[in-house]
């Protein structure tokens, strides 16, 4: 892990989302599922996020404009300078046979990076708007399905899962299949166990996030 001063290259809109493209300097990029704290302008806490992609000399993370820290990322532009740490925590095994990603909203966001590195594995990814599915895109060989629809319906429980998305999703994902790989998400202060912020209990113990996770196996 180190801590870079690093340019934006690019700020590109994907539906809701912004893909914000960064210079990779000295940084590794890590094993997707893992994750950097980006120190977004004019906030005192750094952001978690997961690497989206990382072509030669570039790291790229897909940005939900939730609020004023990603709001603050979202509006970099071409140029501008940002602080970024990482890489941080635990990401997915890739030793698996026949893998299948599955993603939800933004929850997507690691999951480019983790097909290239899978060889392209087929994926089902689930949105609450044809808006949102605009970022489906970005990873090969999706089906993709909108609400009402469920992506828990596209899960074959029999593949080996990998998954990332909002908390009932991951909730559902890991009923129907339980050694399934979930990025879970706590908000982060630290990013690499000093904090406590990020502690949440999990089947009955506690573990720090980032730490432990964010991706965990049981
Ligand atoms: C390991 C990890 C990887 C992540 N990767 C991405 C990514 O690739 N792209 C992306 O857009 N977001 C990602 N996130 C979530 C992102 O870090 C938060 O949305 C962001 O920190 C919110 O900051 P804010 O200042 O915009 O909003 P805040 O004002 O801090 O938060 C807005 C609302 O979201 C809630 N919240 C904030 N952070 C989290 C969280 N981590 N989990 C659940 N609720 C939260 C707050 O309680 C509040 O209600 C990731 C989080 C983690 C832990
Ligand atoms: S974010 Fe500080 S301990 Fe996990």
């Amino acid at each position: 892990m180190r801590r870079e001063r690093l340019s934006v290259v690019a700020s590109e809109r994907v539906g809701p989302y912004t893909l914000l493209r960064v210079t990779r300097g000295g940084l590794d990029p890590g094993i997707p599922g893992q994750f950097f704290m980006l120190e977004a302008p004019g906030r005192l806490l750094p952001r978690p996020m997961s690497v989206c992609l990382a072509p030669p000399g570039e790291l790229a993370f897909l940005i939900d404009p939730i609020g004023p820290g990603t709001r603050a990322l979202c509006g970099l532009e071409g140029g501008d300078r940002l602080a970024i740490l990482g890489p941080l925590g635990n990401g997915f095994q890739l030793d698996v046979e026949r893998p299948l990603l599955v993603g939800g909203g933004i929850g997507i966001a690691p999951l480019p990076y983790l097909s290239e590195a899978l060889g392209r594995p087929p994926a089902v990814l689930g949105f609450r708007s044809d808006w949102h599915a605009e970022a489906a895109g970005l990873v090969p060989d999706a089906e993709v399905c909108v609400e009402p629809r469920l992506v828990t319906e596209l899960v074959d429980p029999d593949a080996a899962i990998l998954a990332c998305g909002p908390e009932p999703m991951l909730e559902a994902v890991r009923a129907l299949a339980p050694t399934a790989q979930l990025a879970w998400e706590a908000p982060m202060a630290c990013g690499y166990g000093a904090c406590y912020g990020c502690a949440v209990e999990l089947d009955g113990a506690l573990k720090r996030l980032c730490v432990e996770g964010p991706v965990l196996c049981s």
